[in-house]
């Protein structure tokens, strides 16, 4: 069982340092955040709400590093198979860690590449557009990268994205997008979609989606189903298996604290890794079954499950801080993590009340995670008069900020800290 909800009822909320402190004494989970090294500034730690964008080192992770580089002095190539973590099954041992974290069986996650390669990869196998089912749907103002990855996909099938890339926008006068809307236009168009490449948890305004409900209409629809999980993964429990996805795929250095370019991820569902599946893969050597894949011959024979996705031999360095940071969420429990998420949430938006600022993000928990979007005036500067105050948060053009208090690493004095900060920043605007 997970520990009791601590705090979360926000009949309890009350606005003082006081009543701040007491919830981080009363939080189960508190002695995680001992397990990160949080920025300073003159000795003084920073209030970090910005795990959206870059999560925080894990303290191990020196450690694991270091072991690395020790290894690579010590035996140089013989590391391969010698290191204390032999770097030819190093991706491997990510993987089990990481099906917890996505739903999935170990053998349908695989440890790889950055992110946008991987949309790249799994659209290789993915996207097969016909004349007359040709379209891909993504939602409007989605991450510039995932735009680039379909409209150069749809290119390179010969199609013109001008007329094959749909972006679904929400009703005017809204921000978020209504799940009821998802499926009406999946209904009404859906002839014409070949694939549907969807945000798990949307990048700007933190808006969450039901992944079942999103992938049970693109298949009704006839469509493919894929699933960007870049803010949603170590955010928001997924069960990508039971909901039935095709694809995921997700970067591992915000929620995950893999670290600057940290080793990314993918999911492909058991139905398409059955031998008889005959799906098209771009292959590269790390995909061809290990037992004989230094035999180095021509002809390629796929590693099973989704490791078959793999090209390359995997940066041993920029995976190493993973090993440090997964088994945490293992540790403490996404259910643990996830409630004290939303409490922590909840309150940042119930100190900011008073601020009257439009909150972007879905007001109802279960359509967010950590992330709350303000929409604020004052530009760039205002995050830099945050960060005197020593507050990291972004900005994302022309009017949101982003704050994120992460269960893992950030409490309830935190969120307060950072309500002060922009309630006197504001002030002084
Ligand atoms: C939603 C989304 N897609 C794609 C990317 C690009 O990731 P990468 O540089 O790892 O390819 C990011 C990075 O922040 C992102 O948030």
């Amino acid at each position: 069982m997970p520990p009791a909800p601590f705090n979360s009822n926000p009949q309890r909320w009350e606005s003082s340092l006081e009543w701040a402190r007491s919830a981080d004494q009363e939080d189960p989970l508190r002695a995680l955040r001992a397990h990160f090294v949080l920025p300073e500034e003159h000795g003084v730690p920073l209030i970090y709400l910005c795990g959206h964008s870059l999560g925080l080192a894990p303290r191990a992770a020196t450690a694991l590093v270091a072991e690395e580089l020790a290894d690579w002095q010590r035996l140089g190539v013989e590391g391969h198979e010698l290191a204390r973590r032999p770097w030819i099954g190093y991706a491997e041992r990510l993987q089990p860690l990481l099906a917890g974290l996505a739903g999935a069986a170990a053998h349908e996650v695989v440890a790889m590449n950055s992110l946008t390669v991987n949309l790249h990869l799994l659209l290789a196998s993915f996207y097969r557009p016909t004349a007359q089912r040709r379209a891909i749907l993504i939602e409007a103002g989605a991450f510039s990268s995932d735009r680039h990855v379909v409209a150069s996909q749809i290119a390179w099938h010969g199609f013109d994205p001008a007329d094959a890339l749909l972006e679904m926008a929400p009703r005017a006068g809204e921000d978020t997008l209504r799940m009821e809307d998802i499926e009406e236009l999946l209904a009404r168009e859906g002839a014409r979609i070949a694939l549907v490449l969807w945000p798990g948890v949307q990048y700007r305004t933190g808006q969450a989606f039901d992944l079942s409900r999103v992938a049970r209409a693109a298949h009704d629809a006839g469509c493919v189903v894929g699933f960007d999980l870049a803010h949603a993964i170590g955010n928001v429990p997924l069960a990508l298996r039971d909901s039935d996805a095709d694809f995921a795929a997700w970067c591992s250095y915000k929620y995950l604290n893999g670290g600057p370019g940290a080793i990314g991820g993918a999911f492909i569902h058991e139905r398409h890794l059955r031998a008889d599946a005959s799906l098209p893969r771009l292959t590269g050597w790390w995909g061809h079954e290990p037992v004989s894949r230094f035999n180095l011959e021509p002809q390629f024979r796929a590693a099973a499950g989704a490791a078959a996705w793999a090209l390359s031999n995997p940066p041993i360095l920029s995976s190493a801080p993973l090993l440090a940071s997964l088994p945490l969420f293992e540790q403490a429990g996404m259910r643990s993590l996830r409630a004290k998420s939303v409490a922590l949430t909840g309150y940042l938006e119930f100190l900011l009340r008073p601020l009257a600022l439009t909150v972007v993000t879905p007001r109802d928990a279960a359509e967010r995670g950590c992330q709350l979007s303000l929409r604020v005036r004052g530009g760039r500067g205002l995050l830099g008069s945050l960060r005197r105050r020593g507050v990291i948060a972004d900005w994302r053009e022309p009017d949101i900020i982003r704050l994120t208090p992460v269960p893992l690493y950030n409490g309830f004095e935190d969120v307060w800290q950072a309500a002060q900060a922009l309630t006197a920043t504001l002030a002084h605007a």
